[in-house]
């Protein structure tokens, strides 16, 4: 053991595209290292424009996409060595995802409770309907839900942001010690985004859990992170504590984010958490290198 919970050596990922004339190569993440430590929960929020390598990596990390180059350790286990359905399992356990669009994790013709009962049972290898049925209530009022609230429901029949709550409950069964969220509230109605992005506080402070989230919108990023990871085509060009990034932005595109937020006054959390949600907080940043 490394005392690392996560360990991003110099991950790269190109993809090829196109035929024999026209083969085009796309650097989608290049040489990205960072760590998360263990004991020490915390959000890593990474940010960066549309196609600037934020899913490409999170894919990386959970394993779903294997890295051009570089390395991946998850509590000292090089992911590149995991095989077979037991190792993956073990993965699984430490790792969970969540997604942008949860009605697209959610099988539409499956009742979510059979679905939470089923994941559980997985999880824990017991097939005893009582004890899944208890931690599965117990995930779900982590999430603000109950078994009631959403027992006989199907996907379709629950709103965006308390299907995303399912969602983040049922990573929950697995009890990780990581969850990486990508764009997890970019889909959900704007009142609710704020009651999800604070749920991930919760599960840091609580679960000691750390999150990965990424996203677009600086102003959550800002508000629930203590770490920011700016991204731009592929590359990290900024990060650092939260605070420090934002009040001292050293890099011209992590100035172009902080102007379209228009952080009022970077000190007071409330202020510019409010004005990020009334204002435009999702910035289609100029294409523009340093
Ligand atoms: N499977 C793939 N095959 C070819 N190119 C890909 C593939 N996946 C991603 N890319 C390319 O890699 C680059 C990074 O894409 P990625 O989806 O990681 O960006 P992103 O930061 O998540 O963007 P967005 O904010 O729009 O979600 C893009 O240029 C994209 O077109
Ligand atoms: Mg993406």
């Amino acid at each position: 053991m490394n005392g690392l919970l996560l360990d991003v050596r110099e991950v790269s990922k190109t993809f090829t595209r196109g035929g024999l004339l026209s083969r085009e190569t796309i650097v989608a993440v290049n040489k990205v290292s960072f760590q998360l430590a263990v004991g020490r929960p915390e959000i890593l929020a990474i940010i960066g424009e549309s196609g600037s390598g934020k899913t490409t990596l999170a894919r990386m990390i959970l394993n779903t996409e294997t890295p051009t180059s570089g390395r991946l350790l998850l509590d000292g286990t090089d992911l590149a060595a995991i095989s077979g359905s037991g190792s993956r399992r073990a993965f699984m356990h430490k790792v969970q995802p969540i997604f942008q669009n949860p009605f697209e994790s959610f099988n539409p013709l499956k009742r979510v409770e059979r679905y939470l009962l089923m994941t559980r049972r997985r999880f824990s290898g017991t097939a005893e309907e009582s004890t899944a049925a208890a931690a599965v209530d117990a995930a779900l009022h982590k999430v603000g839900l109950s078994l009631k609230e959403v027992s006989d429901r199907y996907p379709h029949e629950l709103s965006g942001g308390q299907l995303q709550r399912v969602a983040i409950a049922r990573a929950l069964l697995a009890e990780p010690k990581l969850i990486v969220a990508d764009e997890p509230v970019s889909m959900i109605d704007a009142s609710l985004r704020m009651s999800i992005v604070n749920l991930f506080k919760t599960l840091r402070d609580d679960l000691g859990i750390s999150i990965i989230y990424v996203t677009h919108d600086l102003a959550t990023a800002y508000y629930i992170s203590d770490r920011i990871m700016i991204m731009q085509k592929g590359s990290v060009v900024e990060s650092g504590d939260a605070r420090t990034v934002l009040k001292a932005p050293r890099h011209p595109y992590t100035q172009q984010l902080r102007e379209a937020v228009l952080l009022p006054e970077v000190s007071d959390p409330a202020a510019n958490v409010t004005h990020g949600i009334n204002g435009p907080i999702s910035p289609a940043a100029p294409e523009r290198t340093t």
